[in-house]
């Protein structure tokens, strides 16, 4: 299962991932949980309490990057050279994968902190070589790629998105099952999340799309959030908690016990959520076709590569293929 936090700006993407990520800790005895810092400041490793050694590095460095494409690329004869792996380029049966049943792939053997079933890989900042003439969506490409060869059967994906509607200029928004909004009592708030809510309905993928309420402060808040998101969207509301604030202050190390009662049952509902809206990898893989096409046709992809709309595989069955293979590389392989 994949699921993203996406909101506005401080928001309280960080804290909500790291919060579910928690309660899967808990709940999910063994399953391989993946985090993922997609944002540009890494703060998840901080609120996960996965900080205190050496962090993994960037998956956006250029090594990095160059590994993790000689992954996914494998033998897939639809690509001739690195340069051709797209961020939309589709999986097909031969590609490389990153399975999290498996203990031994290269995500989690070389690009993420682990304390048990908790793991922490990000995206990195830019590179000195790109200051001024990279954007952060070079960097965001490589977790395309990963997030599109990823199999989270048996496991979760958590993403920690970038601020703002930056995952409709990519193939990001359709790479989840569920994405949650976090959602500030504010107005500006509220306008990213019908942005948001607008966007996901052209992109077909509405029903996936939900939000928490964030930093209540009285029930004038919580009236607010609640009169402007759909009850069906909205999965809770947090208060301003004092613990994270004394957390924030290095007054005190994160306890989950010691969140707030509705904190607790927000996330719950977040997980009963995901389970329920678990997307087929067909579906999924539908969608990124499409968004190959729209982004092979650019003029300067074109120009340069040539029709790279034949790296997709209209044949390939990704639930069948997950089938077939589950088991090879289930823990018990
Ligand atoms: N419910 C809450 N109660 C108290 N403090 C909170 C709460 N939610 C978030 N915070 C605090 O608000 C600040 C911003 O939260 P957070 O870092 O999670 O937001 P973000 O959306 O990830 O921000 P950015 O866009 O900068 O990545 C942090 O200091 C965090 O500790
Ligand atoms: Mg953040």
């Amino acid at each position: 299962m994949k699921i993203a936090f996406i909101g506005k700006g401080g928001s309280g993407k960080t804290t909500m991932a790291a919060l579910f990520a928690h309660h899967l800790n808990r709940t999910q005895q063994d399953a391989p949980i993946l985090t993922i810092d997609a944002d540009i400041n890494s703060h998840l490793a901080k609120a996960l309490g996965l900080d205190s050694g050496p962090l993994p590095p960037p998956l956006s460095s250029s090594e990095s990057a160059d590994r993790l494409k000689k992954h996914i690329w494998n033998n897939n004869p639809r690509i001739s050279k690195a340069a051709e792996i797209k961020k939309t380029t589709p999986p097909t049966a031969e590609s490389g994968f990153f399975w999290l049943v498996d203990e031994n792939n290269l995500l989690f053997q070389d690009f993420c902190v682990r304390e048990g079933q908790l793991r922490l890989a990000r995206v990195g900042t830019y590179e000195s070589e790109g200051i001024g003439r990279s954007c952060y969506h070079n960097s965001l490409a490589i977790l395309e790629n990963v997030l599109s060869h990823s199999i989270s059967d048996g496991g979760f994906l958590v993403v920690d998105m970038v601020a703002g509607t930056d995952a409709f200029a990519s193939s990001m928004h359709a790479q989840f099952d569920v994405l949650v909004f976090a959602a500030e009592p504010t107005a500006k708030s509220l306008a990213v999340f019908n942005d948001y809510a607008r966007l996901a309905e052209s992109a077909g993928i509405a029903d996936r799309l939900y939000a928490i309420g964030n930093k209540a402060l009285d029930s004038d808040d919580r009236h607010f959030l609640a009169s402007n998101i759909p009850q069906d969207k909205l999965l809770g509301v947090l208060g301003h908690s004092r613990h994270l604030r004394s957390v924030e202050r290095d007054e005190t190390e994160f306890d989950f016990d010691q969140m707030e009662t509705e904190t607790k049952e927000a996330m719950a509902t977040v997980l009963a959520t995901l389970t329920n809206n678990v997307s087929s990898y067909n579906e999924r893989l539908e969608q990124l076709h499409r968004l190959h096409h729209f982004y092979v046709a650019q003029g300067y992809v074109r120009d340069r590569f040539g029709d790279l709309t034949n790296q997709i595989d209209e044949s390939f069955d990704f639930d069948e293929y997950i089938r077939r293979n589950r088991d090879s590389y289930g823990p018990n392989a």
